[in-house]
């Protein structure tokens, strides 16, 4: 069955990449959890989807250049609707919490902008202690921080990331089962107009999955579960969930 994956929560319904809209996407009954994962100054691992906080809270400036208690003194919610006033920006570990039950935990890391952070050790370790790394599945549009999560386990589930102009696309579109082995992926996370009933073949045929992105019209739901899809990171996982248990 197609999996059901909450990009960034219930975006829709609460503060994207809070503990609210994750909280409110599993009283929907989903699969799995999309969220972005980024370093505090001190090396916390937070939940945000930009670099920075200008946009999702009442403070500015780079994650990378504040402290975790310095993050936590801003607002979350507030920009969204005053019915969040005073949500918190996530540490990863309040959002694992949730995790339990949750068959694809998927965490994506974009490409810091320090290097050697070791961001994708801290969450491969992270996710370890809480014994979920069965469920892991690391993203990125960097195929340097996928082959980052094999150097540190090679047991790591990675999906490669990519759009129109973002990611390696070049070298996928010229061949993707070669680039597929090459860097020894498991699922292919597209932009969706990339996907159709070839494609996911191909992959399967190489077993690799797919995981399109931001599949949010319920006729594109119904048309990829119909291509055997293994999942769709969606911002309505509420209609996902519906489509996806039709007629079972
Ligand atoms: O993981 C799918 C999607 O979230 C990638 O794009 O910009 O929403 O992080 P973005
Ligand atoms: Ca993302």
């Amino acid at each position: 069955m197609t999996k059901v994956i909450s990009h960034r929560g219930a975006n829709k319904l609460a503060p994207q990449n809070t503990i609210p809209a994750f909280a409110k996407a599993l009283e929907f009954g989903i699969d799995g959890f999309e969220n972005d994962v980024h370093l505090t100054k001190d090396g916390r691992l937070v939940i945000c989807h930009n670099y920075d906080i200008d946009q999702t809270s009442n403070g500015t400036g780079l994650i990378q250049d504040l402290t975790f208690d310095e993050l936590r003194k801003y607002d979350f919610g507030s920009y969204f609707s005053e019915d969040f006033a005073g949500t918190k920006i996530p540490a990863l570990e309040e959002f694992l919490d949730l995790c339990k039950g949750i068959s694809v935990i998927n965490i994506e890391i974009k490409s810091p902008k320090q290097p050697n952070t070791d961001i994708a050790r801290k969450v491969i370790n992270m996710v370890k202690d809480f014994n979920l790394f069965d469920n892991l599945i690391i993203s990125s549009f960097d195929e340097k921080i996928l082959l980052e999560c094999k150097e540190v386990d090679p047991k790591t589930r990675t999906g490669m990331l990519y759009a129109p102009d973002e990611g390696p696309y070049e070298e996928i579109f010229e061949d993707k089962i070669a680039f597929a082995k090459k860097y020894d992926i498991q699922a292919y996370h597209p932009f969706a107009m990339f996907v159709d009933e070839e494609y996911i073949q191909e992959c399967h045929d190489i077993g690799v999955r797919v995981n399109p992105w931001t599949v949010n019209p319920e006729d594109a739901m119904r048309t990829l579960r119909d291509w055997g899809c293994d999942g769709v990171i969606t911002d309505y996982p509420d209609v996902a969930v519906k489509v996806m248990r039709e007629g079972k």
